[in-house]
């Protein structure tokens, strides 16, 4: 039997009491999705992949259809995976509407002249890559409409990232991680979170592990988060003890809040959150399955 472990999680956040389950739902259905991958003879990276991109058709989820808006009302997607074997990467920021952000993520890693494209680059590439250009409304769900809505209207603060995907896959050689959101709502034209970034919001090393981050991007940009769940784990800590101390480390340093999910490099899982809810799912190719918020 193959041997592979996938965990995802669904942002980290606030989700009311009675959407929680749907969330806990859609996260176990991505996790099956990547096992099914590995099951055919896929590797991790292909399960990462492939997680995400259930998540991002969700639309209960801030990533492809269901992402966020900007204060312009625009749909800006982030999205980023990484390749634990070589340190492979490719990661598109602040890109106009495509249903799976994370699928152009990973034709840049595979073309491997850069590791990053932002905007009309990420879009050029995409389309020159076969990629459909949607319109500007074609992933805007009636609740992405409302959550800005309510920030314009003094409702609702701006900033939330909730629901932000992501996922880190293993494969019993090798381990890959993704993640993708539509970022902050009402955020500036441009910006970029943490997300796309790798040792920030995504990193993956064959042999120490992998992590995905979710909730406030600027803090977990400046506070490396991504970084710290890895060099955790290179000194030997757990993953559930890697994830607790680069939380604790988000919080201590910037006093914000966030969530990430780890496999270690056999495969083991750890996840930690500051947040009331980050919803999460795993499971392994020999039967083994978790969830939660
Ligand atoms: N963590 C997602 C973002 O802030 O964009």
């Amino acid at each position: 039997m193959t041997v592979g472990a996938v965990i995802v999680h669904g942002g980290a956040g606030s989700v009311p009491e009675e959407r929680r389950a749907a969330h806990v739902a859609g996260c176990a259905r991505a996790v099956e999705a990547g096992l099914e991958v590995l099951r055919a003879g896929g590797s991790a990276l292909d399960a990462a992949q492939r997680a995400v991109e259930v998540l991002e058709d969700d639309p209960l989820f801030n990533a492809g259809y269901g992402a966020c808006l900007n204060e312009a009302g625009e749909v800006e997607l982030d999205a980023a995976v990484m390749d634990g074997a070589g340190l492979r990467f490719g990661g598109v920021c602040a890109m106009p509407p495509v249903r799976h952000p994370i699928a152009v993520a990973r034709a840049l890693l595979e073309e491997g002249r850069h590791a990053l494209l932002a905007d009309h680059g990420a879009d050029a590439f995409a389309v020159a890559h076969g990629f459909e250009r949607l319109s500007a409304d074609a992933l805007i769900t009636p609740a992405a409409r409302a959550r800005l809505e309510a920030v314009r209207a003094g409702r609702a603060e701006s900033g939330w990232a909730g629901g932000t995907v992501g996922a880190v896959a293993w494969d019993g050689a090798h381990v890959a991680a993704a993640t993708s959101t539509g970022g902050m709502v009402g955020k500036a034209r441009g910006r970029i979170g943490d997300s796309p970034i790798p040792g920030a919001g995504t990193l993956a090393e064959d042999g120490v592990g992998g992590v995905s981050a979710t909730g406030h991007g600027e803090a977990i940009l400046r506070s490396g988060t991504g970084h710290h769940v890895v060099a955790a784990l290179r000194a030997g800590a757990s993953a559930s003890d890697a994830a607790a101390s680069a939380i604790a480390a988000l919080h201590s340093g910037t006093g914000s809040t966030g969530g990430v999910i780890v496999l270690d490099g056999a495969g083991r899982p750890g996840r930690a959150n500051n947040t009331e809810t980050m919803s999460w799912a795993y499971g392994t190719s020999t039967g083994e399955r978790d969830a939660g918020w």
